[in-house]
């Protein structure tokens, strides 16, 4: 399959969109292809929507679990099929009844509840392209996504649960909105149940809003590229780049991903434990297992609350059979210790994965053993926002595993690992990853920024796609992915760009400038080092500090929060006055700094700034 799907892409990927998505028109070309603008199946007319929820309708899944959820407190609620169409269906009309169209932007800023996925759908059912923001967001991220894309509705909720305390969403949504004006109503999800303020002439509540609406909606076909979502991701710049991904190429290869990555059973329970604000919430909790007729559980809270072992309760409570977590995650659970997975059979299990980042062998084995109990498979899965779906893994069952390996790659991807002249490296050297061919999932562009998206991803090598990670093969021809080679950092398996949390600092009144990098860390994988010079006139302190990193915590949300803060007299830069992070890097390191140190302007920096140590 995989050499039919790279020598003849159109007739594999022709086949499998015929088989695996229910089309309103068939589409007449596979795929036209001109640097850089892919278009697959055009000609052809879908709703993803309908390919999510409608067709199940028909068939035995009608009356099957779609949606398990457990909140954070411990409240259960399942939604069948069925169930799941009449509310995406009411939330639809409820959407057109406030004039959205095919288009139109909306925001989604909602805690992990199954209305998230609802209003998902319900956007994709009308055209409408969503645009999710993660909850951990702070109000000043939300304001620049929804201005960047213009949304004109935000749908969000009073609160969600985490770690036994209430987010407060609706709160931040009102910061936002002050300076949003293409905003016109902000949709309400009672969650949480706390008094929050409503402007009556903006705000209206979720259930009010879908009382009386119809449980069935005429869903439109709409051609194979029409725009899905909008999905705002860290790049090397201070501004995050709006990732675009159309419908027909981008759900065929999440339900193909599902259906031989994770191997999915009709009787299966499959647990992917990503939040809806990530593009792995978006690929698989909703598009992909939806489309391929799957339960899901869906998990509101924070995997220790009320105690470390909460993820292994829910696997044991809904006997889940495929689960599919971070590394980050699998390293918090080592540290928390074995006996809280010792509590629980996992019996059901028989699949497990990888996502967001390279999981470390020892890591591996420990979910190999104490999860998996040496009976489960683990897929590491190597892909990324731009890409849509998973792209470089194995095939469960199939594909002898290596911890630490992503092994190989998925149906009709080509990865390569170039030199710096565009050249293969010797297996068993780094280089950096570039994809030969178009993929059917492939990000279209950037929001509104053509130009970003042709440079970013389409110009290190002309025809090839730059995915911004080092990487090598080895002997047998798997793939090893370092990390990122650019100035993005993966902290906990989330995307977090230096120049962002650079430019949250510098808004900070004391600070004259300041340069942000990663350091290793066994928890977090990276975690954030912000060096920090200050105004002439004012005096470092321990509040200070703390002070920056509430600041950046405000600027873009606690998951940017830097992990240290160093004051520095001066940063070490080139005579051309470029920032020398390497330097900074090795210092953070608590290493000597070594390499070439002949462009610094002015070495007695260094020299400093390994004191203040
Ligand atoms: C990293 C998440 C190693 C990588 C789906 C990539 C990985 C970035 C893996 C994308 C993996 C993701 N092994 N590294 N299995 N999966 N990455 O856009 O650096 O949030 O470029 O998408 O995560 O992160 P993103």
């Amino acid at each position: 399959m995989y050499a039919e799907s790279v020598n003849t892409p159109e007739k594999f990927w022709g086949r499998q969109a015929r088989e695996l998505l229910d089309w309103r028109r068939p589409f007449k070309r596979v795929l036209s292809w001109k640097l850089p603008h892919a278009k697959w199946f055009e000609g052809g007319r879908i709703n993803v929507s309908e390919n999510c929820l409608d067709r199940h309708l028909k068939t035995a899944r009608a009356n099957k679990a779609a949606i398990i959820f457990e909140g954070e407190p411990g409240d259960v609620r399942t939604l069948t099929y069925r169930q799941l169409h009449q509310e995406v269906c009411r939330m639809a009309s409820a959407l057109e009844g406030l004039g959205l169209v095919r288009g139109d932007r909306a925001a989604i800023y909602m805690p992990m509840v199954p209305e998230a996925a609802i209003a998902m759908l319900a956007c994709a059912r009308l055209g409408v392209i969503h645009t999710v923001i993660f909850g951990g967001f702070s109000s000043e991220a939300i304001k620049d996504r929804v201005n960047d894309c213009q949304a004109r509705v935000i749908i969000t909720a009073d609160g969600g649960w985490r770690r036994g305390r209430i987010v407060e969403l609706k709160v931040n949504v009102d910061k936002a909105v002050q300076a949003t004006p293409s905003v016109e109503r902000v949709i309400v999800l009672k969650r949480t149940g706390q008094e929050v303020a409503m402007d009556p002439a903006r705000d209206v509540w979720w259930h009010d809003l879908v009382a009386g609406q119809p449980a069935s909606h005429a869903p439109k076909a709409f051609d194979s590229e029409n725009p899905l979502y909008i999905l705002y991701t860290s790049g090397s710049t201070g501004k995050p780049k709006g990732v675009l991904h159309t419908s027909a190429g981008y759900l065929l290869a999440t339900v193909l991903t599902m259906k031989y990555v994770f191997d999915l059973k009709e009787s299966d329970v499959y647990f992917c434990t990503a939040d809806v604000g990530w593009v792995t919430g978006h690929s698989y909790v909703v598009y992909g297992p939806l489309a391929a007729g799957a339960t899901i559980l869906m998990y509101e809270g924070a995997p220790n609350h009320p105690e470390p072992d909460r993820f292994w309760q829910l696997v044991d409570r809904h006997s889940v059979t495929i689960l599919y977590t971070a590394p980050t995650a699998i390293r918090a659970f080592m540290r928390w210790g074995d006996a809280y997975p010792a509590r629980h059979s996992l019996a059901s299990l028989r699949l497990l994965g990888s996502v967001g980042e390279p999981i470390n062998p020892e890591a591996w084995m420990w979910y190999y053993t104490v999860i998996g109990k040496k009976r489960c498979p683990i897929v590491d899965t190597w892909w990324q926002t731009e890409t849509g779906a998973i792209m470089v893994t194995p095939i469960p069952g199939i594909t002898p595993l290596k911890p630490g390996s992503c092994a190989i790659p998925f149906f009709g991807v080509v990865p390569k690992v170039l030199d710096e002249n565009g050249k293969d490296v010797p297996r068993g050297s780094g280089g950096r990853l570039f994809l030969a061919k178009p993929w059917p999932s492939m990000l279209r562009t950037l929001w509104g920024d053509d130009e970003r998206f042709m440079k970013q991803y389409w110009s290190e090598l002309p025809g090839y796609y730059f995915a911004g990670d080092g990487a090598r093969f080895d002997k047998d021809g798997y793939l090893w992915v370092v990390g990122r080679i650019d100035d993005v950092l993966n902290v906990s398996g989330h995307r977090i760009g230096t120049a962002e949390v650079e430019s949250a600092i510098v808004s900070h009144h004391s600070v004259a400038e300041a340069a942000v990098i990663g350091r290793p860390d066994d928890l977090k994988g990276q975690a954030l080092v912000c060096f920090v010079t200050l105004k002439n006139d004012v005096e470092p302190s321990v509040a200070l500090k703390e002070e920056i990193r509430a600041h950046v915590a405000r600027e873009i949300g606690a998951l940017a929060r830097p992990d240290d803060v160093r004051f520095a007299a001066g940063l070490p830069k080139t005579r051309s006055g470029k920032i020398m992070r390497r330097i900074l890097k090795e210092i953070a390191a608590g290493g000597a700094v070594k390499g070439d140190t002949t462009t610094l302007e002015d070495f007695t920096v260094v020299a400093m700034l390994q004191a203040e140590e």
